[in-house]
């Protein structure tokens, strides 16, 4: 027993779904890390950022307690004006953000809107932003920020970079790929265009960097689906006890659902 966890320790990382500004979720997942020696969570966006300061401190200290440090993926339902200022970054004007995350806590570092870097020896992409459907009802500056998702010119800059990288091995993102069966979330059933053509700018990610394995939130749902290529896609859910997943940096096999702890409620669900 010893045995496995320390080696779960080396090449195994817990990846997780939304989490809203939900701290009840970051305890679970740090509990599980505790339980199986993981030190290392990739969050898929809508965690919050900047929204709710409370919320930021209690997922610091949950992490701190079992000594997991967590790299937060930005989704649209982060606070991009903070954001940006992090990377010192204008959407408008500025060239491509620096690549690397930002330490935003002792145990929690967050990224932009795409980076490059290794997990346990395998490259990793890390894709940030989406597209609220909900963002005619929302306010600017608020609880709704335009940057959100990729501009013109940030998507023509981005691919451009990527064009001449090697292909990675995975990519975590927020954004869905345009296969997603769209089961749960709303996006395709509303037909909106901006949802659509975002999702397919995630296709011309996919052709530049070529990954073994595609992992994403967004979607509120969990689901296993294959984009061209025939690559691998794991989409994330929230709240329930589907928003966890294992994923094996050696193998890139993935392992869900993860059982979540007794005290953790499923009813979380809003
Ligand atoms: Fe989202």
């Amino acid at each position: 027993m010893c045995i496995s966890t320390k080696r779960e320790r080396t090449v195994k990382i817990l990846v997780i779904g939304d989490i809203h500004g939900e701290s009840e979720l970051i305890r679970a997942a740090a509990a599980v890390c505790r339980e199986r020696g993981i030190r290392k969570i990739v969050q898929l966006g809508d965690y919050n950022y900047g929204c709710a300061i409370g919320f930021h401190k209690l997922s610091e200290r949950y992490l701190a307690e079992d000594g997991v440090h967590m790299t937060v993926v930005p989704g649209n339902h982060e606070n991009w004006n903070i954001l940006d200022e992090l990377y010192g970054y204008d959407h408008l004007t500025s060239e491509w953000p620096a690549r690397e995350p930002v330490e935003i806590a002792p145990h929690i570092s967050i990224c932009h809107k795409f980076g490059i870097w290794p997990i346990a020896g395998k490259r990793c992409a890390f894709i940030g932003g989406g597209v609220s459907i909900d963002r005619f009802r929302r306010r600017q500056g608020w609880d709704w920020w335009p940057q959100e998702s990729w501009n013109h010119t940030e998507s023509e800059r981005g691919l451009a970079i990527m064009e001449s990288e090697e292909p990675v091995q995975v990519v975590f993102s927020h954004e869905c790929l345009p296969e997603h069966p769209f089961k749960w979330g709303p996006a395709r059933m509303l037909n909106d265009p901006a949802c659509d053509s975002h999702a397919e700018l995630m296709g011309e990610i996919r052709d530049r960097l070529k990954p073994s394995i595609w992992m994403h939130g967004h979607m509120h749902g969990f689901e296993n689906y294959h984009t061209s290529g025939n690559i691998p896609v794991v989409s994330l859910g929230c709240y329930g006890d589907d928003f966890m997943a294992i994923l094996d940096m050696e193998t890139l096999e993935v392992s869900a659902p993860v059982a979540v702890p007794e005290f953790f409620t499923p009813d979380l669900r809003k």
